[in-house]
Order: C-alpha cells, then sequence, then structure tokens
C-alpha cells in the first residue's frame, strides 16, 4: 500500500484517451489498493487511474456511503434533469468551479474480478461517475465549464503557474 504520485494538469496523460482494462489479476488489485490510499490520503472522493500515471480506464470513488472501484465504465443512461455544483480536481489543484451534470447516471463497468457490473448514481455520486469516466476519455471538468468559467479557470490557472498566487487548500469533499 503506498500514496502514488499525483498527476497535475499539463501532463499528457490527462488528455489522453485510456487503455481499457483487460487483465484482472493482482497487479491490478494492488494499483487499487494504492489508488484508495492515494485518494483518501488526498483526500478526495475520486480518483481515476490516469491521475496517478496509469493510463488504464479504471477509478476509485467514495461519496462517504457508497465506495468501489470500476474498470471501463460507461454512462448508459442519464437524466435529463441537471445539477449545478462546485466540482474540483485533485490535478487541478485549488480550482472550484460550479460544473453542469446529469442528475443521475446508469453505468456499465466491469469489477475487480471482471464481472460485468451495473450501477446507479444521483447527487454527488452521479457527479463523480461523471467526472471519472471524463477522466478516462482524457477528459478534465475544466473542458465542462460555460465558457465564462473556462476563461477563470484558464486565468487561475496562469496564475498559479507563474506564481502570482498559491493554490489554495483542497476542499475535501468535492475534489475527484
Ligand atoms: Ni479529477
Amino acid at each position: 500500500m503506498s500514496i502514488l504520485q499525483m498527476r497535475i494538469f499539463g501532463d499528457p496523460i490527462l488528455t489522453t484517451k485510456a487503455q481499457t482494462v483487460t487483465t484482472f489479476d493482482a497487479d491490478l488489485a494492488r494499483l487499487t489498493d494504492d489508488m484508495f490510499d492515494t485518494m483518501y490520503a488526498a483526500p478526495g472522493v475520486g480518483l481515476a487511474a490516469p491521475q496517478v500515471g496509469v493510463s488504464k480506464r479504471l477509478f476509485t470513488f467514495d461519496d462517504g456511503e457508497t465506495s468501489g472501484v470500476l474498470a471501463n465504465a460507461d454512462i448508459t443512461w442519464h437524466s435529463e434533469e441537471k445539477q449545478l455544483g462546485e466540482e474540483g480536481c485533485l490535478s487541478l489543484p485549488g480550482l472550484y468551479l460550479p460544473v453542469e451534470r446529469s442528475m443521475q447516471v446508469r453505468v456499465t463497468a466491469q469489477t475487480l474480478d471482471g464481472e460485468e457490473a451495473h450501477l446507479e448514481g444521483e447527487g454527488l455520486l452521479a457527479r463523480i461517475f461523471q467526472h471519472e469516466i471524463d477522466h478516462t476519455n482524457g477528459i478534465l471538468f475544466i473542458d465542462r465549464l460555460t465558457p465564462e468559467y473556462r476563461r477563470e479557470a484558464m486565468k487561475a490557472l496562469r496564475e498559479v503557474e507563474l506564481g502570482l498566487r498559491a493554490a489554495p487548500a483542497p476542499k475535501p469533499t468535492q475534489a475527484l
């Protein structure tokens, strides 16, 4: 069990579509253990493998009620109803902006044993599923912002990069 190094915005692995998980073995279980350690240490409520430098379609999650790990997850249905809420990302430290997501989603995925799994998420869990599945497709939450918030995000990222502002402390319940 160990804490893995977090890849930060600018690392090309974060904008690359990850590889399908095809081998469900002890190495995958070990990676998952390390991802849980890394997610809880951050702290965060979700973590995708590309965020720790592994280009695999795999993520861990824990919304406080439900926790788990999913491989090769796809959204098969999303509600028309939306939710607007502040979202952050462990790979974009200090950046929290409102993102519109579907209120409910259904997901088809595989467990660590390679068994097919069907899950439904609502509210925060639905937000986590959408955020992490985006990660496995090389999409970041800043790609989901309105143009106005996206400008704000890019300005903040530039300022952090230039050292004009320090990255604020993480908000534990909202970083994914
Ligand atoms: Ni993220």
